[in-house]
């Protein structure tokens, strides 16, 4: 069986629904919140192992996102 890195996009962050690191990381950067994307995959709605991973991932790509645009303009 080959072993996925860590930090692989194909590494699954919830067993129960199957979503992958890629998953979350494509919702996140179309303005997906932990809420949204918990509807859109399933994720967070099995057993709830995951709440913790998934929601560091979360914070951390959005803390990576560039500041919205300034819509003052
Ligand atoms: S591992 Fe995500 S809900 Fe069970």
């Amino acid at each position: 069986m080959a072993e996925l890195k860590q930090d692989s996009p194909d590494e699954v962050m919830c067993s129960c629904s199957g979503t992958t690191r890629g998953m979350i990381q494509d919702m996140v950067r179309q303005g997906k919140d932990l809420d949204a994307i918990s509807r859109y995959s399933g994720a967070l709605t099995g057993c709830g192992g995951c709440e913790w991973d998934i929601g560091e991932l979360v914070k951390a790509l959005m803390a990576e996102l560039p500041p919205e645009p300034d819509q003052a303009d």
